[in-house]
């Protein structure tokens, strides 16, 4: 049955779903507070980085099935979509949830569903929507059905991820929980699991933080091993050979906007008990500075002025998305230093500080340089052509991408997080 469905946050998750509700047959009103992104959205057009989107919203928005506005409207469904980030004191904002959820009361009508599809700290749907809804003066559980259903997709992969994952549906009781595993069957092709609106919430903060911390794990091991002049890189594949062990890869930190955040929402509603979880967050956020502490060290050498290039800042390899990146917060702690110079390349981003469209240009006349997120693009460099220019041909890598007897072979000198070599080779 066609379904007219009021999407609220037209952002990386919101617009995916509105592009996929509408290519499968219903109406969709997209509805964001950003002119922006109504206006683009209107001519068929997209203003975020992701595979085939563009493609599919132009193909829902020529149907006719898909319109944008920036007030919602009389519904059937309303999804919402909003950014929950973090505060500086590390609790989850929910100004946006709320202010969604208030701006649907107006249109409510019996029979409705709504949706939170925003991470948010467990009991936010019983504890900060209901409430608001109910201002409708509905009775909601009868009159009006809510859920909470997270999204578990991917960047760079969003639109395959909708379909085939596997999804959780948390309803505030059971007639909430079908309805709205009903209406995501319209595309999912995974399983639909149903559960009460505060486990659902829970499940997805512990996906993002059983990863955070198993990256902490392997950061920690990666500290460990220099120190103790092991190679974690070689101690993990060995380890992982074991059929019921899975180390996760050291980096410089973790970003996003789920992993480095997520924890944060446990954290905030039982910080005495949550003490893995905070543990892990630490680690994790301390390694931008221990890869400045790294780069230093093979600097110390060099008397001139230096020059650090950065490759990639993104949170994660081949998207445009910044969010959370520790490789800013690496950019951050260089720029603080009094005799570095600090140039980025990265081919997914149009405008930041630092950043040299010219890679050559970037390159030359550089000490070192620290590949902080592995691109795709970055694995066909001409690195005799980068010798060159490069005052010290010396590398960082973050991330175990590059090929170390290729680039030693050339004259380079390689360093890896989580292993290190006695003293500095510069
Ligand atoms: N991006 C991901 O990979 C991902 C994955 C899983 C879950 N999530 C969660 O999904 C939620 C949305 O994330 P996102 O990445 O799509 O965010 P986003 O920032 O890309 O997009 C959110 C959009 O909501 C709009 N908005 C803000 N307030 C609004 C309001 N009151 N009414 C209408 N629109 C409003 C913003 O202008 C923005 O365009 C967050 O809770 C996030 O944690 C994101």
């Amino acid at each position: 049955m066609k379904q007219k469905i009021c999407i609220l946050g037209l952002g990386y998750i919101g617009l995916p779903t509105a592009a996929m509700f509408a290519t499968h047959g219903h109406e969709i009103i997209g509805v964001d507070v950003n002119e922006e992104v109504v206006h683009a959205l209107n001519q068929g057009k997209i203003i975020i980085e992701e595979p085939y989107l563009d493609i599919m919203v132009q193909a829902a928005v020529t149907s006719e099935n898909l319109t944008a506005a920036t007030e919602p409207c009389q519904a059937d469904v309303f999804i919402i979509a909003v950014p929950t980030p973090m505060e500086a004191d590390k609790t989850a904002n929910m100004k946006y949830v709320e202010s969604a959820t208030r701006s649907i009361v107006p249109y409510l009508e019996k029979g409705n569903i709504v949706i939170l599809e925003s991470t948010s700290p467990p009991g936010t749907v019983e504890e900060l929507l209901v409430p608001i809804l109910a201002e409708s003066g509905l009775c909601i559980g009868e009159d009006v059905l809510v859920a909470h259903s997270p999204e578990r997709v991917l960047p760079g992969k969003i639109l395959m991820e909708l379909v085939e994952n596997n999804r959780i549906v948390g309803g505030i009781n059971q007639r909430s929980c079908e309805a709205v595993r009903d209406l995501y069957r319209t595309f999912v092709k995974g399983e639909i699991f149903l559960t009460d609106a505060k486990t659902a919430e829970m499940c997805k903060l512990m996906e993002n933080t059983y990863r955070d911390v198993n990256i902490a794990l392997a950061n920690e091991l990666a500290k460990i091993c220099e120190a103790m002049n092991i190679s974690a890189w070689e101690v993990i594949e060995l380890a992982n050979k074991h059929p019921r062990v899975h180390l996760h890869q050291p980096g410089p930190g973790v970003g996003g906007h789920c992993l480095a955040i997520d924890p944060w929402f446990i954290i905030e509603k039982q910080p005495q008990l949550a003490q893995m979880i905070a543990l892990g967050r630490q680690i994790n956020d301390s390694m931008p500075r221990h890869v400045l502490e790294r780069c230093k060290e093979i600097l110390e050498p060099v008397e001139e002025r230096k020059k650090v290039v950065v490759f990639g800042v993104t949170y994660k390899p081949d998207i445009d998305d910044m969010r959370e990146s520790p490789i800013m917060e690496f950019i951050h702690l260089l720029e603080q230093e009094k005799d570095i110079d600090v140039v980025v390349v990265d081919p997914h981003v149009t405008h930041m500080p630092y950043l040299e469209k010219d890679m050559w240009k970037a390159v030359g006349n550089s000490h070192l340089i620290v590949l902080g997120v592995h691109h795709q693009v970055f694995a066909q460099i001409d690195f005799e052509h980068m010798k060159q220019e490069m005052k010290n041909p010396a590398i960082l890598d973050t991330r175990d991408f590059w090929d170390r007897v290729t680039l030693e072979k050339l004259g380079f000198q390689y360093f890896l997080l989580g292993e290190k070599k006695e003293g500095s080779r510069l």
